[in-house]
């Protein structure tokens, strides 16, 4: 049974209808990447999953039924969200913008969880420094250590690659290949290893058009085409007819 399990999700635009039939299975502790074009609906069906645009259909995270949710619970059920252009806040530190991702959090913690800067440790040197100073990779860094705060299952990013320099998209390809190692798998871990840095254990669903970066991160795939899905299967599944039916410009 999928973490994130969506059947016949459907959703409007008033009258224009963008998500169709949408069933799709997001396995525990893998990495599932949603591809497709420009404007086949990657991102509404991610803001619809997390409640920011109403939509009909199934959808059950963690066995629970998320559609009559309001978007703050489903945040607090665990999921975190990184959206498309990172949506920081410019005026706001660091520190206050990762603070503003403790909100959702399913207990009372308010100390920002020591993760996130073991993952990412350039945001510990800049806490006191504005969102907006920072480059747009730092800020993509930023919206992913923001969407950590809740120590979230299931970890939702929508092209975190999209304008960031190649050696920060190799870091962030690095922390989601790390975020993703199972507990099962840190046991096996040698002694004398810090046994908290390796416990994440998190699920992820990756929109992304670099197929490189989809390759090396996820084991399966789904294919959108004019919001529906078009094609789906593990990576080795994904291959020349496919890219060139629905990936290439
Ligand atoms: N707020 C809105 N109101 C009406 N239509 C919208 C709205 N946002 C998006 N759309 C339309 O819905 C469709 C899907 O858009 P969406 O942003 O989900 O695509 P996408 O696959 O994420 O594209 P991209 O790769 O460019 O990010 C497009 O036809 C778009 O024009
Ligand atoms: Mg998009």
């Amino acid at each position: 049974m999928g973490l994130l399990e969506i059947q016949k999700l459907n959703q409007y635009y008033g009258e224009s209808h963008t998500l169709w039939d949408v069933d799709l299975d997001v396995p525990r502790g893998e990495c599932v990447v949603v591809m497709g074009r420009n404007g086949v609906g990657k991102t509404t069906l991610l803001r619809s999953i997390m409640g920011l645009l109403p939509a009909t259909g199934g959808m059950k995270f963690d066995g629970e039924e998320l559609v009559s949710k309001p978007a703050e619970r489903r945040a607090r059920a665990g999921i975190g969200y990184v959206p498309q252009g990172r949506e920081i806040f410019a005026q706001l530190t660091v520190e206050e913008n990762l603070r503003t991702g403790l909100g959702a959090r399913r207990d009372s913690l308010r100390e920002l969880p020591e993760m996130v800067f073991d993952l990412f440790p350039v945001l510990k040197d800049m806490l006191n420094r504005r969102g907006g100073d920072l480059s747009g990779g730092q800020q993509q860094q930023l919206a992913i250590g923001r969407a950590l705060a809740i120590d979230p299952k299931l970890l939702i990013l929508d092209e975190p690659t999209e304008g960031i320099q190649p050696n920060i998209v190799a870091q962030i390809g690095d922390v989601v290949d790390r975020l993703r190692l199972s507990r099962e798998a840190e046991q096996e871990v040698a002694d004398g290893v810090d046994r908290a840095r390796t416990q994440y254990g998190v699920t992820v669903l990756l929109v992304e058009q670099k197929l490189p970066f989809a390759r090396r991160l996820a084991q399966r795939f789904f294919i959108l085409e004019r919001g529906r899905v078009a094609a789906g299967g593990t990576m080795d599944e994904l291959d020349d007819d496919l890219v060139a039916q629905y990936l290439k410009v």
